[in-house]
């Protein structure tokens, strides 16, 4: 695995390179879940193409307050993970590399990022775009693999590369749970045992939304109220929201009809943690 920690030499290497290339970006502190996405970016390469995985905790999504101080950084354990899983390049900026102290230009995507999580987290999705664009100009990959377990940023990364002309295919991967449900994440290490416990609930709510739909419930406020009820059951939890919507538009619906999705975000202390399926 070639390393690189200097965007320069990162994008000397990808401009040399004559071989398809997938990019898997990442915030490091590296799980189950995000080695998925690398076997769907292997998957999708071949044998005879590279595999570029970034670690970049990017300091431009986080809200001022929230955790980019105490976000896990662990760098040695995570180059293992990726020498295992066969990576080829690892980009690895350090946190001066990515951002020239003056920037003034960011990408800002205009109509998806206002639900949701967007509504919560204010410049949260410019960052995102702003990060994922520099990545793309710098690694040129020919496709990079996102995961649905963060469904509004796939929506807005498919987005911004329509609207951008990026030529890049976006390959969207599957949320990987942990046994009991709770969808694998970075946060879910700051849970206390109790939290931890309790966190279930997230993946049951949307248990309970996906089997009420199968059975032929049509009424958005009906689900809703069901999985509120689900939610209720942890006293712990905070609901930041919990919505369905039209996942293209991602504008909220009232009553199901393809493509719909239901999605949540929850308060665990000053853990927030996110979850959404699919309902037809
Ligand atoms: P991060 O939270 O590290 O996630 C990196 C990628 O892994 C994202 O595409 C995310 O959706 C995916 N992922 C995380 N947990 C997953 C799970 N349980 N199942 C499936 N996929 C999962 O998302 C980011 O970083 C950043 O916003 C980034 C895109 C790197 C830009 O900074």
């Amino acid at each position: 695995m070639e390393i690189f920690d200097r965007a320069a030499a990162a994008q000397a290497q990808a401009a040399a390179s004559d071989q398809r290339r997938v990019l898997v970006p990442t915030m490091g502190a590296l799980h189950r879940g995000h080695l998925e996405l690398v076997r769907m970016a292997r998957q999708s390469a071949g044998d005879q193409a590279e595999v570029v995985v970034s670690i970049f905790v990017n300091p431009l999504q986080f809200e001022p307050g929230s955790d980019f101080e105490r976000y896990p950084r662990p760098a040695a354990h995570d180059e293992e993970l990726l020498r295992e899983a066969g990576v080829d390049v690892l980009y690895r900026p350090g946190p001066d590399e990515m951002y020239a102290a003056d920037r003034s230009v960011y990408v800002e995507e205009t109509s998806l990022s206002e639900t949701l999580c967007g509504r919560s987290r204010p410049g949260h999705f410019r960052g995102v775009c702003t990060v994922v664009a520099k990545l793309f100009n710098l690694l040129a990959p020919e496709a990079a693999v996102f995961g649905e377990k963060d469904f509004q940023q796939l929506a807005i990364i498919r987005r911004m590369v329509r609207d951008l002309d990026f030529p890049i295919e976006i390959i969207g991967a599957p949320i990987v749970r942990e046994e009991d449900g709770l969808a694998l994440s970075s946060r879910n290490q700051y849970l206390s045992a109790e939290e931890r416990a309790q966190a279930t609930i997230l993946s049951a709510a949307c248990a309970k939304a996906r089997d009420m739909t199968q059975r032929g419930e049509k009424s958005g406020e009906r689900l809703l109220e069901a999985a509120r009820t689900v939610l209720a059951e942890a006293p712990l939890a905070r609901i930041d929201y919990v919505e369905i919507v039209n996942a293209e538009t991602l504008r909220p619906i009232t009553h199901i009809e393809a493509p719909a999705r239901f999605a949540l975000a929850v308060f665990f202390g000053k853990t927030r943690l996110i979850d959404n399926i699919a309902l037809a």
